[in-house]
């Protein structure tokens, strides 16, 4: 039976198609994921397909596109194959990303590390616990340091809130999300290959 991890933040460009790629990736190096993009603009989607012809493209990976209405069934149809799932949603609180949360066994919310990110996060939040979701905020984008991460830091604990390893705001990121790859696949996985794999360690020890 595969772990639903639906990945939410109402705010667009907070990282949730690059975290879904990259930790599709990581997990897909040694077990069977499956992405489910239902953000109509499709940008996992287009990555998948890059992925298809692309001959560094490792892990174990599939990438569908489908209508939130339809996520449901979809899931059925990957459940039993997959280990993994990974659902990538639209960046604004409608019925799909609800669907989407109410489906996850656990909501992933990236945001940079700034309170307007934190803020625009407070609907996902407050939804992820009426369905009594389990949670987990990452920053994507981070500074290795900065007073506004520490501060947010802080206030993430005080509300009891689980924060996961950062990734930085790293061009190699980019890069691979660009050739259709993670920095899982990449040669010299470098810095975001390590940030990478803390992110995918702690929520396989989840
Ligand atoms: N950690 C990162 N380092 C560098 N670039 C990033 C990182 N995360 C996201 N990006 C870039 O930022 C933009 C927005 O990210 P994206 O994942 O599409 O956000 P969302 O899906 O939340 O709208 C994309 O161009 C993506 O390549
Ligand atoms: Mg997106």
């Amino acid at each position: 039976m595969a772990i639903v991890i639906a990945i939410a933040q109402q705010k667009g460009g907070a990282g949730k198609t690059m975290l879904a790629a990259q930790l599709a990736v990581w997990f897909g190096m040694e077990r069977r994921v499956a992405c489910i993009d239902i953000d109509p603009q499709g940008s996992l989607t287009a990555w998948g397909l890059l992925r298809a012809d692309q001959a560094r493209a490792r892990a174990d990976v599939t990438v569908q596109s489908v209508t939130g209405w339809r996520l449901s069934r979809a899931l059925d149809q990957v459940r039993a194959s997959h280990e993994i799932v990974l659902i990538d949603t639209p960046p604004v609180l409608d019925g799909d990303q609800a669907r989407a949360i109410r489906e996850a066994d656990l909501v992933l919310v990236p945001l940079n590390p700034s309170p307007p990110d934190l803020l625009a996060a407070e609907a996902t939040l407050k939804r992820a616990a009426e369905e009594r979701r389990r949670v987990a905020l990452v920053f994507n984008r981070a500074p290795a340091a900065s007073r506004l991460r520490r501060r947010l830091e802080v206030e993430i604990g005080a509300r009891g809130l689980l924060l996961l390893p950062a990734l930085g705001n790293r061009m190699a990121f980019a890069m691979s999300f660009a050739e259709g790859l993670g920095v899982a696949e990449a040669a010299k996985p470098g810095l975001a290959g390590e940030e990478c794999a803390a992110l995918g360690a702690a929520l396989r020890d989840l």
